[in-house]
């Protein structure tokens, strides 16, 4: 999950939304004077923003420019998000808007991608008229063919999944970046089947991209002036990569019998240069393993943060959600990772308040294990049934939406508190930070993470993005640490 909207989230939360506003994101012009323009806007996930860097770059060699004025665009595109009512929602009310646009440019396309179109398929083009095109997350190599189709005067659908795709050979352009951090997708899919959540079916079965190219793409980014990479996927920690596997078809002629797990791919990522700092996203408490958190102990630029979702603290709602593990499961990972990490490890986590069957009992149990772990911060949901996933087969949505609601205030009550007393810890302490560009506070104060995650502002002085700094913390709020400049 993006590093970046996590802040903007954190924020959000701060200052009492009930819940964190996911922004749309804009893909920037590329400006390269090309005949034919294509505007995209991103909800959802990093994945879907990264999913749209990669969009950017098949269309690109096709002739098209990327652009910021959607008034200006030949194409519109809506990388979408699924994964609750109202991420959904403000999809289409967005093409309500778009409609007003088409009713004076009929020729613009308007083209639905990413999760909801997979979840919609081509449903899409009867319950929204101003639809033309509706392309699926492993479908974007045939983008180039699908608009084609529609400038032929016809619709055109591609939601088909696909058991390989990672588009590992395709280069994402990155058009949104710091030029500092940036994220490099190493899995597509979950196989994890929550009963909760709509991603195995909008994004299939998992599969792991080559260790080679990630490591390619990592290097390339360090070369570029890039000093941090996050590696993204559901479930990274189920990461596995086989030549045997991946290249059946070679086989035949050149047997390679070489095998990674995620250990073993973020050592090798690790190893590209101390000076490149690792993170990862998305881990999952029933498969971290020690491995993990030993090579994350043996490397000082893998960064000493986890973000390890528990959803509730409650065993027999964490069952009912299918996590496949216990709340006595998830404290013990917790603490192995402080065993091994440190207690200054960073640690975040997603709660859902108001999941099927949810007593007010289990809702204390996931106070209490807030209590227990202290989370620097969280992604804090109301539970949102959505449609075709196992808990809409299986139970009723039975919470009421007032009680979500209050349930939610008092997760969001606590993790403030955490979040305020735990950087109160760091006052007094240098980190060394990662300089990311301007606050956004000011214009004399730069910005940057600690290995721990921790945003943190401090005086401009004679310092540049991209640069390490050390920094002594003076002073905070519950999202952010403010310091002075170590020499
Ligand atoms: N793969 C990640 C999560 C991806 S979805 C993981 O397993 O941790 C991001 C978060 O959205 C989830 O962790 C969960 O907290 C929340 N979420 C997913 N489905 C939801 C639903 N139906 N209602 C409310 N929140 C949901
Ligand atoms: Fe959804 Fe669970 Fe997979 Fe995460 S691990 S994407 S919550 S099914
Ligand atoms: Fe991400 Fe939303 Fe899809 S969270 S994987 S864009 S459903």
């Amino acid at each position: 999950m993006s590093e970046e909207k996590s802040i903007i989230m954190d924020l959000e939360i701060l200052e009492g939304l009930p819940q964190p506003q996911i922004e749309a994101r804009i893909t920037p012009s590329s400006g390269t004077g090309m005949s034919r323009k294509v505007y995209i806007e991103s909800y959802g996930c990093q994945m879907n923003f990264s999913d749209s860097e990669i969009v950017a770059s098949i269309l690109q060699k096709q002739g098209f420019d990327t652009t910021t004025e959607i008034e200006e665009a030949d194409v519109v595109f809506l990388n979408t998000c699924s994964i609750r009512e109202k991420a959904e929602q403000t999809v289409r009310n967005r093409l309500q808007q778009i409609n007003g646009l088409k009713k004076h440019k009929p020729e613009l396309t308007v083209g639905v991608l990413g999760c909801m179109a997979e979840r919609l398929k081509s449903k899409f083009l009867d319950e929204e008229k101003i639809v033309d095109l509706v392309a699926g997350p492993d479908a974007y190599r045939d983008l180039p063919l699908l608009i084609e189709k529609v400038d032929d005067g016809q619709k055109a659908v591609n939601t088909f999944l696909s058991r390989e795709e990672t588009y590992a050979d395709i280069s994402p352009v990155r058009l949104n970046s710091n030029g500092v951090t940036a994220f490099i997708s190493i899995m597509r899919g979950c196989d994890n089947m929550c009963t909760f959540c709509v991603v195995p079916f909008t994004r299939g079965r998992e599969r792991s991209r080559d260790p080679h190219s990630i490591v390619a793409e990592a290097k390339d980014l360090f070369d570029k002036g890039y000093r941090e990479v996050t590696l993204l996927g559901q479930n990274v920690d189920s990461y596995t990569w086989s030549e045997e596997e991946n290249n059946k078809a070679r086989l035949n002629s050149k047997p390679i019998h070489e095998r990674v797990n995620f250990a073993q791919l973020l050592e090798r990522v690790a190893l590209v240069n101390t000076e490149l700092r690792i993170r990862f996203s998305t881990s999952h408490p029933k498969d971290i393993t020690d491995e993990v958190l030993q090579v994350m102990a043996r490397h000082e630029n893998i960064c000493n943060y986890i973000h390890l979702p528990v959803q509730s603290g409650s065993s027999a709602v964490l069952k009912r959600m299918n996590r496949g593990y216990s709340r006595e499961w998830y404290l013990e990972r917790v603490n192995r990772m402080r065993e091994i990490l440190g207690p200054d490890c960073g640690l975040s986590s997603d709660m859902i308040a108001g999941f099927c069957g949810e007593t007010e009992q289990d809702h204390q149990d996931t106070l209490s294990l807030m209590d227990a772990v202290r989370f620097d911060f969280s992604y804090m949901f109301m539970y949102s049934e959505r449609p075709g996933t196992l808990a809409e087969k299986r139970f009723k949505d039975d919470v009421p939406e007032e009680t979500k609601k209050r349930r939610l205030s008092e997760i969001i009550a606590r993790q403030n508190r955490h979040s305020l007393e735990n950087n109160q810890r760091d006052i007094g302490k240098v980190f060394k930070v990662l300089v990311e560009g301007t606050s956004r506070r000011s214009a004399e104060f730069l910005q940057g993470r600690n290995s721990a995650n921790k945003v943190i502002i401090f005086p401009k002085q004679n310092k540049e993005k991209g640069q390490y700094v050390y920094v002594r913390v003076s002073r905070c709020t519950g999202a952010t640490l403010v310091g002075e400049l170590e020499e």
